[in-house]
């Protein structure tokens, strides 16, 4: 039979500070009501001075790794003498460093050098791609077993005058582990679909900084060091392009949307969970939702929520799941995946606060 990649291990990160709309609204012009109603954000962390993002990296990828471990131990989907990580592929757009990648370091922290180590840049559809490399690379026999983080701190790169992006965007980070295993088991992936679109790149940027800008010798404009966003069209946009995805990925691999347990799509906003949910005819029980508590984290968005719901029951073994996300680029992606037996810890500073099934927004 063929070779799949296995999920067999999962955890999330996110740093100590917690930022209240409230905090925000003291000041930005902007109220814990709008945000509230409008994105569905209650709160979202924030890295302190000095950090940066393998910081959240390393803390996500020990806990997958710790997950991987325990779930063997337990006799879940991960049975078997265990070969070590061989590859760690970090999805971020905000790397230590512009160069070198991040990856390696993160790496090399958690002990694992001299592995194979790489970001990836797909923005917020930085998981799913890093996902899709990995779980290729397993399946072509280039890697054993993979470590697959998303990690990003948006905090760094937001101008601290706008309203919008910070109101939306938070620091996190989430990581899963990845093994050769067959089609048929649990935690296989299924597939995946892939897409871009470079004409949309003015509506998700940060202008300065890089080759471009740098190269013109002179100073970049006032303010083209932060992120920018033209949200209203980047919602239509990511509306339309998760469905699609999502309905290509599931016509690929013959489910249908209401055959869906949970669709665990990117956590921009709860609106735009809802429309897209609405589209592939899933009930708003089937939708994770977990935006409320940590924000848009970025890459670590995905497996963030993932996690989170794995460690308080929102995810089950044999559910039908799928992964979806939009991001900069654009850039677009999905994947599927029946849920294994996993252990999984609870996300330091999200215990105990149950994911909302869908926090109070306008419709
Ligand atoms: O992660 C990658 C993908 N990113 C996303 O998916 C984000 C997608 N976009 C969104 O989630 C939403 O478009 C936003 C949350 C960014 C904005 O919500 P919106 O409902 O689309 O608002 P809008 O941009 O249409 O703005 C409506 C009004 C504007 O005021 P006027 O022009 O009507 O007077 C904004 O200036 O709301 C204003 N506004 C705010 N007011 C209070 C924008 N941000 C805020 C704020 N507080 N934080």
């Amino acid at each position: 039979m063929s070779r799949a990649a296995v999920l067999c291990g999962l955890g999330g990160w996110v740093p100590a500070k917690a930022v209240a709309n409230s905090t925000l609204a003291e000041q930005l012009d902007t109220t814990d009501e709008w945000i509230r109603t409008r994105t569905g954000i209650r709160q979202r962390f924030v890295i302190d001075p000095g950090q940066a993002t393998s910081d959240l990296a390393v803390e996500a990828g020990r806990r997958a790794l710790e997950s991987a471990r325990r779930t063997r131990e337990h006799g879940g989907a991960d049975g078997g003498p265990a070969p070590d990580v061989d590859l760690v592929v970090l999805a971020t757009s905000t790397p230590d460093h512009p160069c070198p990648a991040t990856a390696p370091v993160v790496a090399h922290r958690l002990g694992l050098a001299p592995v194979a180590a790489f970001d990836v840049g797909a923005v917020c559809t930085g998981f799913v791609y890093a996902l899709a490399t990995a779980a290729s690379m397993v399946t072509a026999g280039l890697a054993r077993r993979a470590l697959v983080i998303g990690a990003d701190t948006f905090s760094t790169i937001l101008d601290p005058a706008d309203r919008t992006t910070r109101a939306i965007f938070g620091d996190g980070a989430g990581a899963v582990v990845l093994r050769a295993g067959r089609p048929d088991e649990p935690g296989a992936l299924l597939g995946f679909d892939l897409g871009s679109d470079g004409g949309g790149e003015e509506l998700i940027t940060v202008r300065a900084g890089g080759s471009r800008q740098r190269s013109t010798g002179a100073p970049a404009p006032e303010g083209d060091e932060w992120f920018s966003m033209r949200g209203r069209e980047v919602f239509t946009q990511a509306v339309l392009c998760m469905s699609r995805s999502a309905e290509a990925l599931l016509d690929g691999i013959g489910w249908r949307g209401e055959e869906l347990d949970r669709m665990v799509a990117h956590q921009a906003n709860v609106r735009i969970l809802r429309a897209v949910g609405e589209q592939l005819g899933l009930a708003e029980d089937r939708l994770v939702v977990n935006l409320d508590r940590v924000g848009n984290t970025v890459a670590g968005s995905i497996p963030l929520a993932l996690a989170d719901a794995a460690a308080s029951g929102g995810l089950r073994p044999g559910q039908r799941v799928l992964l979806t996300g939009f991001g900069g680029g654009l850039t677009w992606g999905s994947a599927a995946l029946r849920w294994p037996e996993l252990h999984v810890e609870p996300v330091p500073g999200l215990e105990g606060d149950e994911p909302a099934a869908a926090p109070d927004t306008h419709p």
